[in-house]
């Protein structure tokens, strides 16, 4: 098997080229470098520089490397920018990710993963999400996922594509301080921004109906995240057909917790300041992490803690503190 990894020198998919390539699969990637960085991908990954809407290119770089799986994270990721603009969003992450499926049903690739979101599920009422759960995002990033989803399973059914969709939870944290998210937009590097500038951190409402009145959401180490990758790219052998599975802990940590986690590992504590709400945003959005152990056999090792520090120790490589 080759793989190609499209989105490879970004934050999540450098640690998938890692992990794939450690294990001993065959990987290059591909990426446009707007948002990537060529030096996180592991010696002996070659990086082609281009983008999933070049579809003459994509064309060449499956028939050159004989890529028999593609494993799909090229994309816009900021909800916020997502909002501002939206056809940017759709054009970029729906119509590359369509580029890329003509390319590979003419390439007669069969195996492909998809990078999605629990953005999909938007603001459900529920315990845990399963991934039944009915899907209803809330921005047009989220949309961008779910429409991406259908049409990866609908390609896939029409060209005899097996797919698996990975819904991935909130990610942070690093396999190795060079490979760290060096970007401000989750809630790991917004607290630590804070916390280093010596502001204290700030918590968006407290009078929600949990525990200790702030979000609850399941947080994922990026590493666990990455060797999801490798299980679901594994899996696909065994599979004709199509799969959706969440990728998180299957545990709620509130804002407030996980505050007081960065606080003690990175010593700068500060208590927060409340804030009013922001909108839009779900009491709770925890995972059932079941199926993914079911159909994967894969589930995350790395407490939350250890995402916490692992992601401190990027943080004071690429900014101080
Ligand atoms: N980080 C998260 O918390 C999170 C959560 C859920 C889903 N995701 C998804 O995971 C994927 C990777 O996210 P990330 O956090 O690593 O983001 P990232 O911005 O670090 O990585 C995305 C990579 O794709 C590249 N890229 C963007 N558009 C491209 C295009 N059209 N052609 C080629 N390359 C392109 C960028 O240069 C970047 O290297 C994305 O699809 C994102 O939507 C991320």
């Amino acid at each position: 098997m080759t793989w190609l990894i499209t989105g490879g020198a970004g934050y999540i998919g450098a640690h998938v080229a890692r992990a794939m390539s450690e294990a001993g699969e065959r990987v290059l990637a591909l990426d446009d470098l707007s948002a990537g960085v060529p030096e996180r991908l592991p010696v002996g990954v070659p990086l082609v520089r281009g983008s999933s809407l070049d579809g003459e290119l994509l064309k060449r770089v499956l028939a050159d490397h004989a890529v028999t799986g593609v494993v799909h994270l090229a994309a816009r990721k900021q909800v916020a920018e997502s909002v501002a603009q939206p056809t940017r969003y759709y054009r970029e992450n729906v119509g590359g990710l369509a580029t890329l499926l003509d390319a590979v049903a003419e390439a007669g690739v069969r195996r492909l993963v998809f990078s999605s979101s629990a953005a999909v599920y938007g603001n459900p009422d529920v315990d845990l999400i399963i991934e039944d759960t009915p899907c209803a995002p809330v921005n047009p990033y989220g949309e961008t996922k779910l429409t991406g989803e259908w049409l990866v399973r609908a390609a896939g059914a029409a060209h005899g594509i097996s797919t698996v969709c990975l819904r991935y939870f909130n990610v942070a944290g690093a396999a190795a301080p060079e490979l760290a998210d060096t970007g401000v937009f989750n809630i790991v590097p917004m607290v630590f921004d804070r916390l280093t500038r010596g502001e204290a951190p700030r918590i968006f409402g407290d009078d929600y109906p949990t525990p200790d009145g702030t979000c609850v959401r399941d947080y994922i180490h990026v590493a666990d995240l990455a060797e999801a990758h490798l299980a679901a790219a594994r899996r696909l052998s065994g599979l004709s057909g199509d799969l959706t599975v969440n990728v998180g802990r299957g545990e709620g940590v509130s804002v407030r917790e996980l505050i007081d986690v960065i606080g003690e590992v990175s010593g700068h504590t500060r208590p927060p300041v409340v804030e009013g709400r922001r909108p839009g945003d779900a009491p709770r959005a925890v995972a059932s992490a079941a199926r993914a152990t079911e159909e994967l056999g894969w589930t995350a090792s790395r407490p939350v803690r250890e995402m916490v520090e692992s992601a401190w120790r990027g943080w004071q490589r690429h900014h101080g503190g």
